[in-house]
This record gives C-alpha cells, sequence and structure tokens, in this order.
C-alpha cells in the first residue's frame, strides 16, 4: 500500500492535486504545496480559520466528526460555512481520504 494520499484542492475553478505522506494535516497539504488560498495563520492552532474549505459533499460523510473547538471556530471564517465546511489544520491525509476534493473559499 502507498504511503501517501492525494487532496484536490479547488480555487475559482483551478484543480492542484498533490500527493503528501499519511499523516500530513490537510492544511500541510496546501501550504506546502504553495496552494492558493489556504494561510493558515496560526499554524493549526485552531485560532486564525483561515484554512477554511468546502468539502466536496460526497467525501464530507468520510471525515472524522469536527471536535466543539473546530465547530466554534468556523463561526468566524471569513466566508460564510456551509454544512460541508471544515478547518483543513483539523484534517488528516490518511487512506481514507485519498483523492478527497476540497474547495476554497472565493474570498480567501
Ligand atoms: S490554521 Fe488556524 S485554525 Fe486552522
Amino acid at each position: 500500500m502507498s504511503d501517501k494520499s492525494k487532496v484536490v484542492f479547488v480555487k475559482d475553478g483551478h484543480r492542484t492535486e498533490v500527493e503528501v505522506l499519511m499523516g500530513t494535516s490537510m492544511l500541510h497539504a496546501a501550504t506546502d504545496n504553495l496552494v492558493n488560498g489556504i494561510i493558515g495563520e496560526c499554524g493549526g492552532d485552531l485560532s486564525c480559520a483561515t484554512c477554511h474549505v468546502f468539502v466536496e459533499p460526497e467525501w464530507f460523510d468520510r471525515l472524522p466528526s469536527a471536535e466543539s473547538e473546530e465547530l466554534e471556530m468556523l463561526e468566524a471564517t471569513a466566508e460564510e460555512p456551509t454544512e460541508f465546511s471544515r478547518l483543513s489544520c483539523q484534517l488528516s491525509c490518511v487512506s481514507e481520504t485519498d483523492g478527497i476534493v476540497l474547495h476554497i473559499p472565493d474570498s480567501q
């Protein structure tokens, strides 16, 4: 089995596919690959909400549920959250998420 996992980021209709080591956070999958629009100002400390993504609906239920701290922080995002919103710093790239599609908010 591969020790890598793929994430597809979509921003303004542009898709960027990255492959990272299993266990990498989706925030770092983006920032390590210079994906535009995922900022991650606080480095994953759940205090900035600049790592907000809209998970493609078919992938949403495959993710572990958000903890209360993440849900609180999702109220502070620049772009209005939806039922498919998550903070990418709280998500890990694992085999279950191989190929996941994350949409980056326009205003981020
Ligand atoms: S990187 Fe700051 S809340 Fe996710």
